[in-house]
Order: C-alpha cells, then structure tokens, then sequence
C-alpha cells in the first residue's frame, strides 16, 4: 500500500450548510472536489492516526464511487479502522449508533437526505463527531477554512475493496470491516419499544400499517424490523428498495411527495398507521386513517406520552424544538415542568443538550424527532413510537391527536417554501425584512398586535458558542409567529422558508383547514416579504 501525496487547488465553495456539504453529483465528480473535501475535514481533525472512522450512505448515485475514494484516503491519512455499511448503505440514524457503540472517533455519512438523486442531481457529506452527532459549526467552519488553503490530498494505491461481503480484512495499517447496516440498528430500537406488544397488535390485526420507504435507506430497516421481526405483512413496506436514483421521486416524506402513501390514508382502505421516511432515513411523516399528522404536533404527542413507552417511563429531563417548529411541545413542557429549549434549525443544535442530560426528546417542524438513543433525528423510531403509542392506548391516530389537542390546544401550523428564487431576490427580501425589524414592534395588522420581531440569535448554554442570523421572527401578542428563513440545504438558488403559527384553544375550531385558518397570516407574510410580487410567482412550491 504506496501512500501518494497529490497536489490540488481550492474550490470556493465548499462551505457546510445546515446538514453537511451538498452539491448536484457533478460538482462533486470534479477532479479533487471530493478528495479536496475530504482531505479538508481530516486535516481539522487532530491526531487521527489509529482512529476507528464509520463509513456509509444513503445508497444514492455515486455513493460506491466516494465511498471507494474515502476508504484510500482514510487509509493514507492513518486511521486504523474502517467501520462500513454492506454495499455502502448506512441510514443516517443508524450510523449515528455505530459511531457510538462501537466509539469509533467519528463518521462520514455520504447523503442529500430528502433532495433527488441521480447522475444530475444531488449528493452530500458530512461528518459526525465521536458522539454520533454532526459536528459543530466550530468543525464545519474549520472544513471550510481548510478547504480554502489546501494544497494537496494523500491517498494510497489499492484495488477497490468488496464492499458487498460482511467481514474484516487487515489492508497494511488499516482494519476495513464491513457489517450489516441493520443488526444493531435492530437491536437498539428492541431496547427502547415494547416489541412484543407491537407483535401481539399487529398479529391479531389491531395496527395495520404501511410504510412507505420511498426508494432510500430505510427500506432494509424497515423490511427487517416491521416485517421480518414484528410481523407484519411484506406488503406493508412499499418501495423498499434503495435506488441510486430513488425511483426518479424526491425521497421527502411529505404529503406532495409520499404520494402513494398519502392517497391510500385518506381512502376508505386506509390502514391504521401510515408512515414514511427520506432518503437517508432520518425523517419520518405520520399519517392514520384520514389524518395527517404535522410533525411539530407529532413531536408534542410524543412528549406528551413518552412515559408509555418503555425506555422513557422514568420521564423526560427536558425537551427542545427547533426555532421555526411550532410551539405545541412548549405546552407540553410547561404542564409536565420540564424545561424546553428553542434552537436554530438543523440537528447539530441539540447535540450539547443531550449530551448533557438537558433533554431526552427534541425535534423540528421539517418531519424530525428524535431522541437521547443516538444524535440524529431518527424516522424509523418515530415510526416505532407511534405504533407503540397505539397499541397502549389502543386508540387511533385521529383520537390520539384529538385527545392530544383537547388538552393542550391547537397550535395550527403550516409552512410555505418558494425555491429555487434566484439568489439575489432572496437577498434583497431578507435584507429588506431585516430593516423592517426595528419599526414593526407595536403595529397592528387585524387582530394580531405585533409584540417583538428579530432576528434569532442562538447561545448554547453548554459550550457558550453564538449563532446568529438564524431567522427572522414575527411575534404576536397573542402567540402566533411568523418566522422567515432562508434554507441552508438546497443546491440551487435559494429557498425562501415561510412558517407561520397561530394558537387555537377553542376545541370547537380545532378542525379547520390549517391554510384557510391562517389565511389571515400568510397574507401578512406576503405584504411584510412580497416573495410573490417580487418573483412573480403565485404560490408556494411546497406547502407542509
Ligand atoms: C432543512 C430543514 C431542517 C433540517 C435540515 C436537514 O434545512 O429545514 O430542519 O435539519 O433540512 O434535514 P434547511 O434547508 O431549512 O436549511
Ligand atoms: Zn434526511
């Protein structure tokens, strides 16, 4: 195994967004662009000889290409163990695990999550530190740095490795072990759920459910551990096999995208449960029969009932959502004395929190929850946990929702998402919302009387670090918001990301059209940003 230094000049723009660096797939087959990257991240590292890496992806289109390039890069930069998913697949929740149970130093998950895959669209990698979690934006600003001076990468000459068969090999200094992306995935979620009372619920027909893999990594998971451990029949996984290009769809468990899914909840066949998950398995949609859940609900249900599911009976030490989610978990924090914590958008956020012991249960409006079990939002354990939460209080999702709503109120939600803007516009609409900040406190539009608007601006109460411009917020007196963001994951041009709340406590209005009872609102959003008039568009491409 010869190690070769190769010289190479700076990209510009590899920069980390909210979730690692993502490009279309043919920025990323440059030459040097991934090698560039990834030289970038192991230079920041510190002292990584003999340290164990995980390695995998979500199974999209050049992942056995980069994960080939990783494996002789990590081999010439010293580390002395390579964990990799069989075939390169790795979820992103289970390689949060790995990293974690098998204390490997880090990770390198190779996913665009949700955005398409394919020869033209999109891939991504970030890494994950030694707690399973993304890292910091104290690593990702030292990649970017990094990236900015580098003048050479090192790799080794060697046959590409069989990534197909499970086993270890010693290549020169380095141990590569290929493992089942499934097992200990498997075998964390029988430590959390009351496995075999969702095996009883779901022999004797109590819960039917479909779940819908949509292409993407989750179909193995599901495959394995709905059907081949819980028991459930094999039609109730629907796309369950990883496609490079995930079928041609976007793997992005919405109602718009889950389609399939969607249609059969709300048809006289529907099942009891129905769910999905993204292309790298960390996002989930929750659906019952005729209800759709949103996720920033799903996250305060779960709060709510945790203490049914085994492994959090003892309670909650806290919760956390991200800022622009909707302030239902709040509710349900301030009723069980719990503290609740609001962060900016994107996962690496809660990573200190649990750390500390701070909170168990966290998640954001954009179909992620999560727990302390590992430091991903986690779509298949979303799923896990309804069913659970189905067969103890053997009542439906609808009734869960309603019951859940009756308690606490509604904060109806929804969220608006113009993308693909071209990146000027953007701009310019931030900037301009930005200057109207100061003046807006006080005003009166209808019935909402504006009480503060900001710009969020994070202190992490363990490490002390600041984050800021992480959204601009609307508030009301009476607690509706509307929050503007710009989106730090897409690749082309910018999305514009409108979400907008208000709080319903009158059980009598709870079931209403969450567009027509905040019409009010999304106007307002309109008249305070003017995305439309500027774009000349006249509505949102995606509405969650
Ligand atoms: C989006 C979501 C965010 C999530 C991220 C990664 O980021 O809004 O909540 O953590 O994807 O899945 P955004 O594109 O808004 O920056
Ligand atoms: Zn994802």
């Amino acid at each position: 195994m010869q190690i070769e230094t190769i010289p190479t000049t700076p990209y510009n723009d590899q920069n980390p967004g909210t979730s690692g660096l993502r490009k279309k797939v043919k920025v990323f087959q440059q030459p040097g662009y991934l090698e560039n990257f990834v030289q970038s991240i192991f230079d920041s590292l510190g002292d990584i000889s003999n340290k164990t890496l995980v390695l995998g992806g979500d199974g999209r289109y050049f992942n056995r290409v980069a994960i080939q390039i990783i494996i002789k890069m990590a081999a010439a930069n010293g580390f002395g163990e390579l964990i990799i998913g069989q075939g390169g697949l790795l979820s992103t929740p289970a390689a949060s695990n790995i990293i974690r149970k098998y204390q490997a130093f880090g990770g390198l998950i190779l996913s665009a999550s949700h955005n398409p895959g394919g020869p033209d669209e999109d891939f991504g990698i970030k890494y994950n530190v030694s707690n399973g979690g993304p890292a910091s934006e104290t690593y990702t600003e030292a990649f970017y740095k990094r990236s900015q001076a580098i003048t050479e990468y090192k790799t080794v000459t060697l046959q590409d490795i069989d990534l197909d068969s499970i086993g270890s090999q010693q290549i020169g200094t380095i141990k590569i072990t290929i493992i089942d992306p499934v097992s200990d995935y498997a075998e964390l979620m029988q430590s959390i759920f009351d496995f075999n009372l969702l095996k009883q619920s779901i022999s004797s027909n109590y819960i039917t459910l479909l779940f819908d893999a949509m292409s993407a990594i989750t179909g193995p998971y599901a495959k394995r551990i709905l059907v081949d451990i819980l028991g459930a029949s094999s039609e109730s996984v629907i796309n369950a096999e990883p496609l490079e290009d995930f079928g041609g769809h976007h793997p992005d468990p919405n109602l718009a995208h889950a389609h399939e899914l969607a249609e059969l909840m709300f048809s006289e066949k529907a099942p009891t449960f129905g769910a999905a998950s993204d292309g790298d398995g960390d996002r989930n949609m929750i659906t019952g029969s005729n209800i759709f859940v949103t996720p920033s609900d799903s996250l305060a249900i779960l709060a709510a009932n945790a203490h049914l599911i085994p492994a959090y009976s003892k309670g909650l030490s806290g919760v956390a959502r991200s800022m622009p989610t909707s302030q239902a978990v709040d509710r349900v924090a301030a009723k069980y004395n719990i503290p609740c914590y609001e962060t900016p958008t994107g996962w690496k956020f809660f990573g200190n929190l649990l750390d500390a012991g701070k909170i168990t249960l966290c998640g954001e409006e954009s179909f992620g929850t999560g727990s302390n079990h590992v430091r991903e939002k986690d779509g298949l354990w979303a799923v896990l946990f309804w069913l659970n939460l189905i067969a103890v209080r053997r009542q439906s999702v609808v009734d869960i929702v309603h019951d859940h709503w009756q308690k606490f109120g509604r904060d109806i939600y929804c969220r608006h998402d113009y993308e693909a803007v071209e990146t000027p516009i953007a701009n310019s609409i931030v900037e301009d919302l930005r200057k109207q900040l100061p003046t807006l406190p006080g005003q009166i539009f209808g019935e909402y009387t504006v009480k503060y608007a900001d710009e969020f601006c994070y202190e992490d109460s363990i490490d002390g670090s600041i984050s800021k411009n992480q959204g601009i917020r609307i508030g009301f007196e009476n607690g509706s918001r509307i929050v503007f963001r710009l989106s730090g994951t897409g690749t082309v041009g910018a999305t514009l990301r409108i979400y907008i709340e208000r709080f319903e406590p009158n059980a009598e209005k709870h079931n209403q059209d969450a567009q027509l009872a905040l019409a009010f609102l999304i106007d307002l959003a309109e008249q305070l940003c003017e995305v439309k008039k500027r774009t000349g568009r006249t509505e949102p491409d995606v509405i969650t």
